[in-house]
């Protein structure tokens, strides 16, 4: 008998299941960059190469035995090779040949003849698959980080900070020139605000150990625009007192964020309806631009 399958679906369905078995189980240890190296690429060619030089001395094999083989043996030989690969494949998965005598089980009881049908030979083979799946699957599941949520929640959770690294660090931030107040940031700026100043300057701005933000007396005015000035404050620091310290400068927040704080600072400086607050401090100054 001849191989069923030939090469050329051998070869390539071998090497992509071992290409897909390294990516999904290898997954986290970056496999993908040793599968497309120089060096597997060339390993991958040289067994494509040999399978492929076997297969013709295989072939040659063939030929020149069934030389040798007696005419009504051979014949039957050539029936069952007839054909192209796919038509040899075709008739493999649906027709088992060698067995067309339907078995008969007699339940004696009840006088019922039952045909032991055989099963279509394409669903025995799915089956043995879903078994050899499933094991396979146990064990992966059991051993390595495949198909764990709980690994798998943990390396996408660790791919995300590290695009989001990436994404802040490739994406220009917001400086002093092009900030602006912007109402939609209040909310996400209020959020900042509470983690960032709220232990010297309330969540409302009301003041404690640094001034009230919602009056209208103020200590550093550096900027004709109300907006720029908290900015320039939250970026720069204050001259006059260090515990105000340079946030920006120092990078301990980004530019975008320093607008979306910047933005609840001047919504709640702004707002008419004032928190009770720390006492004035500073100068009073009615006269910002905007
Ligand atoms: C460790 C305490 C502290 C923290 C935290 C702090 N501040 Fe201040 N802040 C101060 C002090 C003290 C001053 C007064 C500085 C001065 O006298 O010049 C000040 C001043 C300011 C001023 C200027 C007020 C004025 O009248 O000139 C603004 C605006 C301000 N802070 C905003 C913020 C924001 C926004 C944050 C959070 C990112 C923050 N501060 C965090 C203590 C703090």
């Amino acid at each position: 008998m001849r191989y069923k399958i030939s090469s050329f679906i051998m070869i390539s369905s071998t090497l992509s299941i071992i290409v897909y078995i390294l990516y999904t189980f290898f997954k986290s240890y970056n496999m993908m960059n040793y599968i497309i190296h120089p060096i597997t690429i060339f390993f991958f060619i040289i067994i494509t190469i040999l399978l492929i030089v076997l297969e013709f001395i295989e072939n040659l094999i063939f030929k020149k035995r069934l030389e040798s083989i007696p005419e009504e043996i051979k014949k039957n030989i050539l029936e069952e090779n007839e054909g192209n690969y796919f038509y040899r494949l075709y008739k493999f998965i649906f027709f088992d040949q060698k067995n067309d005598k339907v078995k008969k089980i007699d339940h004696g009881f009840d006088g019922i003849i039952e045909l032991d049908n055989k099963l279509p030979i394409w669903w025995v083979h799915l089956f043995l698959i879903t078994i050899i799946f499933s094991a396979v699957y146990f064990f992966s599941y059991l051993l390595i980080d495949y198909s764990n949520p709980y690994k798998e929640y943990d390396i996408s959770y660790k791919d995300q900070l590290k695009k989001i690294e990436i994404f802040e660090k490739n994406t220009p931030q917001i400086t002093i020139e092009n900030a602006s107040f912007k109402e939609e940031l209040i909310d996400s700026g209020k959020t900042l605000f509470e983690e960032n100043c709220a232990t010297c300057h309330q969540s409302d701005g009301s003041g404690n150990i640094g001034p009230n933000l919602t009056d209208n007396y103020w200590i550093n005015i550096k900027e004709k625009d109300l907006f720029k000035n908290i900015y320039f404050i939250i970026w720069n620091g204050s001259d006059n007192n260090p515990t105000m310290r340079a946030f920006g400068k120092s990078g301990e927040i980004k530019g975008n964020d320093i607008e979306k704080i910047s933005s609840y600072v001047y919504y709640i400086n702004r707002n008419p309806k004032k928190p009770k607050g720390k006492l004035p401090q500073g100068k009073k100054n009615l006269n910002w631009s905007i």
